[in-house]
């Protein structure tokens, strides 16, 4: 993926080996408190630390005063013991005498209050003042510190859009209205785009348009989803606009954490990407899950896609609990390290946490640290010391490259679209759908590399689209033409139904089928019979499935199971149908995750990869060079397992693999075998699992 930062000044923060990491945040501590905790890091091996995330408060305490001699101080402490710096630009909260000066940068819910200081990023996206108070700032320190020997990396605010992706103010509508002239150029483009004919919503000027405010009944969906693009490229625009202010003062790469988890949406991080030197992405266990463990594995696989298979950083995490979730789960000995291997063995070359030490006071006083409350007599301190050790063990495997099969393509516009208001069902959540896919997949042992509608798909033996509600034609030829050409596409259903502008794919006379693949599928659907809450329809296999059936009419496809029972009974559940040199699955109803898996199973059996049995809630993931190849054992259960490996060297504990590894459960463990040989990568996956 080409990067704004040469290749070789971008791999700069790497090193060669797997980066340990974590957010400091000095300030918050006496100055007799940084020497014992530069020495902690040293001992647990911490090498890159982010410091000055929210500094603005710190280094400009008034408007055009600062005061840089806390900073400077800190610098030079952790430069003096060897640690690298991700610096933050300091921008991601606004102190409070500008938004006392300026109550005009405040930020606007859909509902016209207005969101106060007193929490952190109370400002508007777009708000010019803001813009220029932050980059006068960032001014500042990409000059004093642009060229020092200990920063590693640029640090660019803070979760950009975290709290105010989606500001409805009036210099909201203004921009949003500047952004809706530049994408459609006249005014009927954008009724067109919009169907403003229905509810009589044509506009007749610019300035008659509106962010999507709190409406008495449902609102316009393109208003909507035109808004969510809107949204996410003034963001990026931001995070650019500060990148030149460092960029033209320094050659140190550039990044900003990304948020790619299960309650963010609001970025579409493919447009993103590309502007970042090194992909990095904070990422929380969610115990709000059913599935945590699979969330966190599916969102490394989404990184290392927008990384474009390249080497990521996690940068921030967690050691133990959190302290924004209802109810905070600490994690159990050993589970530190487990989650963090899940993350390297999906390609992150750095395991990063917020934070170092756990704070006394403010909003994320119960959030744990790399250096608990308790100090070093500890579970976490105790974890903090081991993962340093093991990430040392496996410094090898830094630059090597995760091996997948199978692609799963995601895409943040789809989501936004799918889940607008007045949809058949609001049981159909997009990313629930894309978590039930990657699951059954999981379960199966593969491996999946996530990519965006229209990327090439060739390679892959298998293509899964789970709930593509909206793409354009260009990227629903792309998986037709990979069909064709002899790969699998399984396609779930409410794929494939609506164009860029959430503009349904039917045809006024009826003669042509609605949707975008009804020739791949050689079947299309008549009507859509959505379940209740708690229907469940049973097929004739005996699967089971809930939230959604249709009305499915094949045309060339052949079903492999059929609703027994429920609103369609008799009807197709999942089709099949040849297509060129390969083929192409339907799934009508949302599977049961067994189900699911269990007909994934027989589909990437078909399509040439033998699924890897593998004991329940065990990981297997590869990564390699041309030299090795890294097979990263992962064992969520509670039991030890045992697992037939190809000889080599275990090296987590430098132990010799012969034939077969044993991990403990809660454990991980490495296995460097020799070279790969020139084999395709499919036989690859089942020989890692020999
Ligand atoms: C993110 C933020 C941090 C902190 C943590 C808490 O990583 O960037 O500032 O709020 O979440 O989990």
């Amino acid at each position: 993926m080409e990067r704004h930062t040469t290749a070789e000044a971008a791999r700069g923060w790497q090193q060669s080996s797997i980066l340990f990491g974590c957010d400091y945040n000095p300030e918050q501590w006496d100055r007799s408190v940084w020497q014992s905790d530069v020495a902690l890091m040293t001992e647990a091996g911490v090498g890159l630390v982010a410091i000055n995330i929210f500094g603005w408060a710190s280094i400009e305490p008034q408007q055009g005063q600062f005061d840089f001699d806390s900073l400077d101080a800190i610098i030079a402490l952790l430069h003096e013991s060897g640690i690298r710096i991700n610096l933050g630009t300091g921008t991601a909260s606004t102190p409070p005498w500008l938004s006392t000066k300026h109550p005009e940068i405040l930020p606007v819910a859909a509902d016209g209050t207005t969101r106060f200081p007193g929490g952190r990023q109370a400002h508007c996206p777009s708000s010019p003042i803001f813009r220029e108070r932050a980059l006068a700032l960032v001014e500042r320190v990409a000059e004093r510190y642009g060229s020092h020997p200990a920063v590693a990396l640029w640090h660019v605010s803070n979760e950009i859009g975290c709290h105010n992706a989606l500001c409805y103010c009036d210099v909201s509508a203004e921009a949003f209205r500047r952004w809706l002239e530049t994408r459609y150029e006249n005014i009927d483009a954008l009724n067109a785009a919009w169907g403003t004919t229905f509810w009589s919503q044509r506009y007749g000027d610019w300035a008659e348009i509106l962010p999507p405010r709190l409406t008495l009944s449902s609102i316009n969906p393109g208003q909507k989803l035109d808004f969510s693009r809107f949204s996410s490229d003034e963001l990026l625009d931001y995070y650019r606009s500060e990148a030149d202010v460092v960029r033209a003062a320094s050659h140190i790469p550039v990044t900003t954490n990304f948020m790619v988890t299960a309650h963010i949406r609001n970025m579409d991080y493919w447009q993103w990407a590309s502007d970042v030197d090194v992909v990095a992405n904070d990422h929380y266990l969610d115990n709000r899950l059913a599935l945590p463990q699979s969330e966190l594995s599916f969102a490394a696989d989404l990184t290392r896609g927008l990384a474009g298979g390249d080497p990521w950083i996690l940068m921030e995490s967690s050691t133990s609990a959190v302290s924004w979730q209802p109810h905070n789960i600490a994690k159990q000995p050993g589970e530190l390290v487990l989650n963090s291997l899940t993350q390297v063995a999906r390609g992150a070359d750095g395991i990063c946490f917020f934070q170092w030490r756990a704070s006394r006071q403010g909003a994320e006083k119960f959030h744990s640290a790399l250096l608990p409350h308790a100090g070093t007599d500890s579970k976490i301190w105790r974890d903090t010391l081991e993962l340093g050790r093991v990430l040392r063990s496996i410094a090898e495997v830094a630059e090597t490259r995760v091996e997948a099969d199978v692609a799963m393509i995601f895409s943040w516009q789809s989501w936004w679209a799918a889940e607008g208001d007045s949809q058949p069902s609001s049981a159909v959540r997009y990313l629930e759908q894309v978590h039930a896919a990657y699951e059954a997949l999981r379960r199966n042992g593969v491996t999946v590399d996530m990519v965006p509608p229209g990327a090439d798909l060739s390679g892959y033996a298998l293509v899964l689209v789970p709930c593509l509600y909206l793409l354009t034609d260009a990227e629903a030829g792309v998986i037709s033409n990979y069909t064709a050409g002899g790969g699998t596409a399984v396609i779930t259903f409410f794929s494939g139904l609506v164009d860029n502008d959430d503009r349904l794919r039917v045809d006024p006379t009826g003669r042509i089928r609605p949707g975008a693949f009804v020739d791949l599928l050689g079947a299309w659907t008549e009507e859509f019979f959505p379940l209740r809450p708690d229907q469940r329809v049973i097929l004739d296999s005996g699967a089971t499935g809930k939230i959604w059936t249709e009305l499915v009419r094949t045309v060339t496809a052949v079903p492999l199971d059929s609703f027994r029972d429920g609103p369609v009974a008799g009807r197709p559940a999942v089709t099949s149908n040849s297509f060129g040199a390969g083929r192409a699955i339907y799934i009508a109803t949302d599977l049961a995750v067994d189900d699911y898996a269990a007909l994934l199973g027989t589909v990437l059996a078909d399509a040439g990869l033998q699924p890897n049995s593998l004991p329940s809630g065990v990981e297997l993931v590869v990564r390699s060079n041309e030299s090795y190849r890294y097979t990263f054992v992962i064992n969520h259960s509670a039991d030890e397992v045992t697992i037939a490996a190809a000889d080599g060297i275990e090296l987590t504990t430098g132990q010799a693999v012969v034939g077969a590894v044993t991990v403990p459960g809660g454990s991980a463990r490495v296995v460097r075998q020799g070279a790969p040989d020139a084999a395709s990568k499919h036989d690859n996956h089942e020989r890692a699992a020999q």
